[in-house]
């Protein structure tokens, strides 16, 4: 088979160094990719919005399937545009269809979807432009601190955590007033706090049929102790040690499980990869959020643990026969610590040569912000680099890592030495 992985970043490395493992598969594209996907696949320079570019790519090379890392191709419907082309129809594509996409791409969508299927969630409303007092009101029933979501995509940035209630109603008004997020706070929902403990949950679906894959807790603040602005994912363990079987249970009978009928009552196509953003309050889970895609950096702890063959499982959710997979699960602990440019989140320089990657022993580098200039390795982004490791422990695997990151270099290059800290 021929693939195409949609996607530049360490979660796009990662799904191109599995898929390669597979006898299945007999070459990988990926768009555009970066310096690690370019060691074990073909990179493309087009933009994972594309449409048109990325047809003309796969009628060009005759590719057999799609997987699609990011939710923003996933949300503008790549998978209903290739189901609606005839050119393009018999093309396995790995990523929900556009309606089901809303569950990423908008949270007052999600939050109907949750209450709808009595999935455990916090209380909330959602607000517009033309109900900012009813906001006003609805803040003053609850109680610190505040939690402020843009309904739409805001790259990550659009969920505010406010202590004072005026700075809440400040906020609230330049969400939905002064557009802070563009158009995607034009709706705001306002939600219950959750006091607890978070964790991602992973699931495979055709749609019909799903699998748990291991769950992982990624660390999105800057800085130690989490503290400072959150970022895309500074580091991700798997599994995570507070999850209990009894709490894994509850997750896949509350959660999981309503979650896959909800989209089938719902007529929500979906063949792909859940995500559910978690917390534990008390002993129960709740839903923070979904995302439609695999996370970044947990990919890059999720698949290193699974065993089974990749491909296999994508053909399988392609033919709504995930049920007759198997999967395997290697029982070692997996971490990850990402390698960030001096400044992010915020401004950063690029262009900064990586080196020393030739020694890491024993830990695998999935590239993430980097690119190739002049037959070197150099920073392109924020997020440059993800150093995943085994261990028995989870302690074991991230000594691991931070001994082969003592062996990389650029200039500036920043990371969080208490990933894990928490556990
Ligand atoms: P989201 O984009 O919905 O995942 O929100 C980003 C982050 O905000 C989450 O990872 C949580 O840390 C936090 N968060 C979101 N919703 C809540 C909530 N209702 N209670 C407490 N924390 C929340
Ligand atoms: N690491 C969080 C995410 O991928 O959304």
């Amino acid at each position: 088979m021929t693939i195409l992985i949609l996607g530049s970043g360490g979660r796009e490395h990662t799904f191109a160094w599995k898929t390669a493992q597979s006898p299945l598969c007999d070459k990988i594209f990926v768009a555009p990719g970066n310096s690690g996907t370019a060691q074990i696949a073909t990179n493309v320079d087009i933009k994972v919005t594309d449409f048109k570019s990325i047809k003309t790519l796969v009628l060009e090379h005759k590719i057999d399937m799609v997987v699609v890392g990011p939710e923003d191709p996933l949300v503008q419907g790549i998978h209903d545009f290739f189901l609606d082309d005839k050119e393009l129809k018999h093309v396995a594509v790995i990523g929900p269809q556009k309606a089901a996409a809303e569950l990423e791409g908008s949270k007052e969508f999600a939050k109907e979807f949750l209450f709808r299927h009595n999935i455990p969630t916090a209380a909330y409303e959602s607000f517009d432009a033309n109900n900012v007092e009813d906001g006003y009101k609805f803040l003053e029933t609850l109680k610190p601190p505040y939690v402020l979501k843009a309904d739409g995509l805001a790259a990550g940035k659009g969920v505010l955590i406010l202590n004072d209630i005026n700075e809440a109603k400040a906020e609230l008004k330049s969400m939905l007033v002064d557009a802070k997020f563009g158009a995607a706070s034009a709706k705001v929902v306002i939600e219950e706090f959750l006091d607890g403990i978070e964790l991602s949950c992973f699931v495979l679906t055709d749609g019909k049929n799903y699998k748990i894959l291991p769950t992982a807790k990624d660390y999105k603040r800057i800085g130690e102790g989490d503290t400072g602005l959150n970022t895309g994912g500074m580091g991700a363990v798997s599994p995570v040690p507070f999850a209990t079987d009894e709490f894994l249970n509850k997750i896949e009978e509350q959660i999981v499980k309503p979650t896959i009928t909800g989209l089938a009552k719902d007529n929500l196509p979906y063949k792909g990869f859940v995500f559910i953003g978690l917390i534990k309050v008390g002993d129960e889970p709740k839903v923070i959020e979904y995302n439609v895609r695999m996370g970044d950096p947990e990919t890059e702890v999720v698949l290193p643990r699974l065993k089974t063959d990749l491909v296999e499982i994508f053909k399988a959710i392609s033919n709504e026969r995930l049920n007759d997979i198997d999967i395997e699960i290697d029982e070692r602990a997996a971490t990850t610590v990402m390698l960030v440019s001096g400044g992010y989140p915020e401004a950063y320089e690029k262009g900064k040569e990586i080196t020393g990657l030739e020694n890491v022993e024993d830990s695998i580098a999935f590239h993430a912000g980097a690119t190739i200039k002049d037959d070197k390795i150099v920073t392109s982004g924020g997020r440059v680099m993800a150093i995943t490791s085994f261990g028995n422990t989870y302690q074991e695997a991230i000594k691991k890592s931070y001994q082969n990151i003592d062996k990389l270099h650029f200039d500036k290059m920043n990371y969080r030495k208490d990933i894990g800290f928490d556990l």
